[in-house]
């Protein structure tokens, strides 16, 4: 399953030789690939990239906003102190169910809270309950016509020196081709050009899997 726009020898190399997993993380990986929704998960390298950001800046409490089955929530959790916390926000009930089955057996269940319901609202009602300025980090990769919503929420979420990482900004290499104009495509590239211009974050467009932005807020 193709996940970056690296040529498909380069990638093996990275997802096989330089991206070592262990055996719980290979079987959440073996049994998501069988699902026909398989290739939303991120690449094995993007999870030890998040997972090396979130130690890097000794993140204590991070937000997800879609989980899935939950390869990335893992990669993050694994990554907090003993007493860290990470929200993960989803729609659906049947692919965090197998998230919860991977957490569980990880040792996690304690670090990691499932919010159930549209993204949308639960980071409004984060806001509301206080939460402006209280996250070291946050990963978004749901809907991508939202993804600008999501990025002004976590702006106001995650505190000055905090990270917001965005998956799927290359969006497979659409957002390149001035042709493109599909409602996510043109969502895409629209936020890639504000956050590129955006004073509130310093951002960097990595090109590792299908494209992480990467903003530290101011
Ligand atoms: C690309 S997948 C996430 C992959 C995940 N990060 C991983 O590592 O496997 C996108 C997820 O976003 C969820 N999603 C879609 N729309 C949503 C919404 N409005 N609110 C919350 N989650 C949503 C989907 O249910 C899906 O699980």
């Amino acid at each position: 399953m193709r996940r970056s726009l690296l040529p498909e020898a380069v990638e093996r190399y990275v997802a096989d030789q330089m991206t070592p997993q262990t055996a719980l993380q290979q079987r959440l990986r073996t049994e998501t690939a069988k699902l026909p929704n398989g290739g939303m998960q991120i690449s094995a390298d993007q999870g030890a990239l998040f997972a090396l950001l979130v130690r890097t800046i000794g993140a204590r409490r991070a937000l997800e906003i879609g989980t899935f089955t939950g390869y990335s929530a893992l990669a993050v959790a694994q990554a907090l102190p003993a007493d860290g916390r990470l929200i993960c926000c989803d729609v659906s009930e049947e692919w965090t169910d197998v998230a919860r089955r991977y957490w569980n057996e990880a040792g996690l269940t304690k670090k990691i809270e499932l919010r159930l319901g549209p993204a949308l609202d639960t980071l409004a009602a984060l806001l509301r309950a206080g939460g402006a300025g209280s996250f070291d980090f946050a990963f978004i990769d749901a809907d991508k016509s939202n993804y600008d919503a999501y990025y002004e929420a976590c702006l106001q979420l995650v505190r000055a020196g905090g990270l917001i990482a965005l998956d799927n900004m290359l969006w497979g290499g659409e957002v390149a081709d001035p042709d493109a104009h599909d409602r996510d495509t043109d969502a895409l590239r629209a936020l890639n050009a504000k956050m590129r211009d955006d004073a509130r974050v310093d951002a960097c467009l990595l090109t590792v899997g299908d494209g992480v932005m990467l903003a530290r807020k101011r």
